[in-house]
């Protein structure tokens, strides 16, 4: 019963202006803020459910020059911290990041006006992955069924309407989105999509061994393909959550590795909800530049 209470409690959401975050990210808010990034920092930034896991495992082959044994020491979740990650009593991803020696790589699903501030004075390099919006709620809303620390999404139709709205965590993905796209020529990032990932995976991997500066010849980079495919990730212990308790993710209900694929959409959108969201979108997504694919 107490363990009742006290995961009802983990769900919680609360709010740093106006943005949605787990509440013992909240609660810890003011040593996030003052992170100390580092100038050689390199911080991979997704909104959530948009091939974070794949852009790590990625970026993880390319530092160890396509290194299996190497990479494969600990799970995916524990190689990169997770800046706003925060669950008493275990280690901060403040905590974990101001432990690792240099030159660190970190992760965040936060917006642009949520980073810590050290990370823009110290010009760090940002990869951020970006993820077309309808996909990435269907995978958000599988997600969030399985993920017992994060609030119960209710129906698909309930759903469709909260992340419309933003009321999700780490706020909503139109304003994520458009953020890290304004200002990718101000600061020193990659932005990639996982649309042309899975249309072209070797391409955005040499894209991603420069600008780490990294050199790999062509036997390192198809490995590092073939390593990455979504069918060896789903495979992988350490890449797949397997090794999370029930009690966090319930993997029964949904898997972790779901179907990465590009228009799953499609199997979920009804034909008005999909023009319902058309025309949302173009309202919202008004005046930038950005485009994505719904579909390969
Ligand atoms: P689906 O739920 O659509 O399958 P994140 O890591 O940011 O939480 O994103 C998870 C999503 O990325 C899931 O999407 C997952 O299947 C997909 N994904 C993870 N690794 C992948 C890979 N190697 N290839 C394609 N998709 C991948």
């Amino acid at each position: 019963m107490a363990m009742t209470t006290e995961l009802g409690e983990q769900k919680q959401l609360k709010e740093v202006a106006g943005i949605p975050l787990q509440a013992t990210t909240v609660d810890n808010w003011s040593q996030i803020q003052k992170f100390e990034a580092k100038p050689d920092d390199l911080l991979i930034c997704t909104y959530p459910k948009s091939g974070t896991t794949w852009i790590q495992e990625i970026v993880d082959m390319i530092e160890h020059n396509g290194d299996v044994e190497k990479c494969q020491q600990v799970i995916i979740q524990h190689r990169h911290p997770f800046i706003e990650w925060a669950r008493p009593p275990q280690p901060s991803g403040v905590e974990k990041a101001s432990a690792m020696p240099s030159p660190r790589i970190l992760r965040t699903h936060l917006p642009t006006q949520l980073l810590p501030p050290s990370f823009w004075e110290n010009n760090c390099k940002f990869l951020y992955v970006a993820r077309n919006a309808k996909d990435c709620m269907v995978s958000y809303y599988h997600f969030q069924r399985m993920n017992q620390i994060l609030p119960d999404p209710g129906t698909w139709e309930e759903y469709f309407e909260t992340f419309i709205s933003g009321k999700v965590p780490w706020g909503p993905w139109f304003d994520h989105v458009k953020g890290w796209w304004k200002i990718r020529d101000r600061y020193e990032i990659l932005f990639l999509f996982f649309e042309d990932m899975k249309r072209n995976l070797k391409h955005e991997i040499q894209k991603v061994v420069h600008f780490m500066g990294k050199n790999l010849d062509e036997t390192v980079l198809d490995k590092i393909v073939q390593e990455t495919s979504f069918e060896k990730m789903k495979e992988n212990p350490l890449t797949n959550r397997s090794t999370v308790p029930k009690s966090i993710l319930d993997q029964s209900i949904s898997p972790f590795m779901r179907k990465g694929t590009v228009g799953d959409w499609k199997n979920h959108f009804t034909v008005s909800q999909n023009e319902r969201f058309d025309q949302i979108y173009r309202e919202k997504m008004e005046g930038t530049s950005i485009k994505f694919c719904m579909d390969l």
